[in-house]
């Protein structure tokens, strides 16, 4: 079986497989050269020739472990009728959700037939690790209802997602409802990428650790545990990551309510603390600094290290805290896989 599978089934695999989130992007010259073929970014990620291409990129030059689908966390709500435009230094752009009618007017009949180019993405990377790199698992993902739901109410990136937190707090029955028709959706696209050939998911739930505790349960388990009991009923066996990012002493609870086998640490947490507040059943992810990776040499290595100490003998996947940075030089990324494998 191959080692991030295992590793996702639950078992020690040690030295533990390695994958990057953000691994594909723009501090690889080849991505830069591949995303100027197409400026639009949404064309970008449907188009499966170039999708695939930049899945892999990673692949052909560091062989890890694990490859993560080329697409976006905001498909899915552009799938279901928002408008989305990527602009140049200011990410990503929507026409900001408000009312209850904009929620009930998401187009749920047909985002499946939208989101059919990333389906055929998945078949080309699957063919391509086939043949060329039989070791290298591919990890599908959706966004987190309540990250998604962020993006979709404020209409792009903000520090606080303001209006989200108000909507979430004055007009319940409307957030709830986004909250829902996110859930089943995500469903309904992450068994859709399984049947297309992923081997694993991920929730990426980015501004998890923006909500209270009673938040967090809310609107981070309850649709979290929601997706995961569907997809274990739908695919049983396919392994599940969950990354609640900024959850702090939530994650104690996140790992055992989500039902998700592999919970994703961020940078701030500390791996020897986790260790003891999550379950010896549920398997971890993470979580070194991009930093410590854009600086390299002596500052990643021991940082990297003190994350291999503390996770030894335990279910574990190393990845970063959150996502490469652009500036990151390739050579660092080869040097901490050259490091974890122990080479
Ligand atoms: O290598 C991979 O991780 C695979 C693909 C992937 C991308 N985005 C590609 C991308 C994945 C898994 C994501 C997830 C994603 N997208 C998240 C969750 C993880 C996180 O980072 O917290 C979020 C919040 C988004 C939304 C998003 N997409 C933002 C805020 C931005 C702009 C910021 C930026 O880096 O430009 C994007 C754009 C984006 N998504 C890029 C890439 C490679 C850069 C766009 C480009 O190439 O011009």
């Amino acid at each position: 079986m191959k080692r991030l599978l295992q590793a996702l089934g639950g078992d020690a695999v040690w030295p533990p497989p390695i994958w990057l989130m953000r691994q594909a992007g723009r501090y690889l010259p080849e991505y830069r050269q591949l995303r100027a073929e197409t400026p639009d970014f949404v064309s970008f990620c449907l188009d499966p020739k170039r999708a695939a291409d930049a899945t892999l990129q990673p692949i052909r030059r560091f062989g890890m472990d694990g490859a993560i689908l080329f697409s976006d966390i905001l498909i899915l709500p552009w799938a279901l009728g928002r408008d989305l435009t990527f602009t140049e230094g200011h990410g990503p752009r929507l026409t900001p959700l408000r009312a209850v009618d904009e929620v009930l007017a998401l187009d749920k009949s047909r985002f499946l037939d939208r989101v059919a180019p990333v389906l055929e993405t998945i078949g080309l990377i699957r063919s391509e690790l086939a043949q060329k790199h039989p070791e290298t698992a591919l990890i599908g993902f959706v966004g987190a209802p309540f990250t998604v739901a962020c993006y979709m109410i404020e209409g792009g990136g903000s520090k606080e997602f303001a209006e989200t937190r108000r909507m979430a707090a004055a007009s319940p029955g409307t957030f709830d409802q986004l909250i829902a028709v996110l859930t089943e959706t995500s469903i309904d696209y992450l068994s859709a990428q399984i049947a297309a050939g992923a081997e694993a998911v991920m929730l990426f739930d980015s501004w998890a650790g923006l909500l209270s505790p009673t938040g967090f349960e809310r609107h981070v388990i309850g649709p979290a545990a929601r997706i995961a009991a569907a997809i274990g009923q739908r695919h049983p066996g396919v392994p599940m990551i969950g990354f609640p990012r900024l959850a702090g002493t939530m994650i104690a609870a996140y790992a055992e309510q989500a039902g998700v086998g592999t919970v994703g640490m961020d940078t701030a947490a500390d791996p020897r603390v986790v260790r003891r507040l999550v379950p010896e059943a549920t398997g971890l992810q993470g979580n070194l600094d991009p930093f410590a990776l854009l600086q390299g040499g002596e500052v990643m290595e021991r940082e990297a290290r003190a994350i291999l100490d503390a996770m030894n003998n335990r279910p574990f996947v190393f990845n970063l805290g959150h996502g490469v940075m652009p500036p990151t030089p390739p050579a660092h990324v080869a040097a901490l896989v050259d490091l974890v494998r122990g080479r």
